[in-house]
């Protein structure tokens, strides 16, 4: 199976167009310890051929541009992504099937709640559902998407997407909002957790036996968007558990036994987008991994 990073930050990018916090700083400073990061997605293929999209960022132009294999092959009109898989209705998991709306075959998978977030959205209309069906992700399931590829879906603590909050409220369990991936292929397993909002005892027995984890690297603090002045909203408080600190993701992941970890969906304020930065080092020395856009895992 080989998987691609497409896009290793959180919604908004690094850098952020806004933002001037001292993480982007450095990138607008020209400073070679940061990468320039696009929003969170990866592609996932049983031989390299067809592709499965996990998540749709707004960034997939530009990502598809970056990456050889998703690129069409033949004429007249032909794309590598034969599926696209959602964990949630955040923007930046959703907005790049906006993008995917020229007259081109998918299957569309979300959870029956992100696929009501769309069903209310009329824009995404646009994806003609006779050339993309939409189909049900349900918790403990499994599906065969692509040859001997399996996918199996289990729920993970999160919240309705930040433009559903004045309706629903912010609070953060397990109501079908926010799903995690198992993608198995041959004895080998990925798993894919780009929005966590608590680590409880069901998550970690879902972990159990993963080979290769792609974790929520939002933030390194819980306070991190208040004290850089970039926010009002704590990490937990946008659904997003911190790396750091006693109860963050580190130290609930510890005793996970996992070949291979990477934080993917950083946000722009996060110092472990910096090479060499302490908590880069601290995120090593824990045996983690800072994903970075265009990295390749085969398993
Ligand atoms: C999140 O991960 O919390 C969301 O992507 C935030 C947003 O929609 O901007
Ligand atoms: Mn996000
Ligand atoms: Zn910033």
């Amino acid at each position: 199976m080989k998987i691609i990073i497409l896009g290793s930050a959180a919604g908004g990018g690094y850098p952020q167009w806004n933002c001037a916090c001292e993480i982007c700083a450095l990138f607008w400073a020209g400073d070679p310890r940061v990468l320039r990061r696009t929003q969170s997605s990866v592609a996932v293929s049983p031989d390299g051929q067809d592709w499965l999209l996990l998540n749709c960022s707004p960034d997939i132009r530009e990502q598809i541009a970056q990456t050889k294999a998703l690129q069409p092959k033949s004429a007249p009109r032909h794309s590598p992504i034969t599926h696209v898989l959602l964990t949630n209705a955040d923007i930046d998991h959703i907005a790049g099937l906006l993008s995917l709306r020229e007259s081109q075959a998918f299957t569309l998978w979300a959870s029956g709640k992100t696929h009501a977030h769309l069903a209310a959205n009329s824009v995404f209309s646009v994806l003609q559902h006779a050339l993309v069906p939409r189909h049900v992700l349900e918790t403990g399931k499994s599906i065969t998407p692509l040859g001997e590829l399996s996918v199996t879906v289990f729920e993970v603590p999160g919240k309705v997407p930040l433009f559903q909050e004045q309706e629903a409220g912010h609070a953060v369990s397990r109501d079908g909002n926010t799903i995690g991936l198992h993608i198995d292929h041959q004895g080998h397993r990925l798993s894919y957790v780009p929005g966590c909002g608590a680590i409880d005892k069901q998550l970690l027995t879902d972990l159990a036996h993963t080979e290769v984890l792609l974790f929520d690297g939002t933030l390194w603090q819980d306070d991190e968007m208040i004290t850089s002045g970039t926010g009002t909203k704590t990490g937990r408080r946008m659904g997003h558990v911190p790396i750091s600190g006693p109860d963050g993701a580190m130290k609930a992941l510890e005793t996970l036994k996992v070949s291979q970890r990477y934080f993917v969906h950083m946000n722009n304020t996060n110092p472990v987008l910096v090479k060499g930065s302490e908590e880069r080092q601290m995120v090593e020395a824990m045996g983690w991994r800072v994903s970075h856009d265009g990295l390749e895992i085969v398993l």
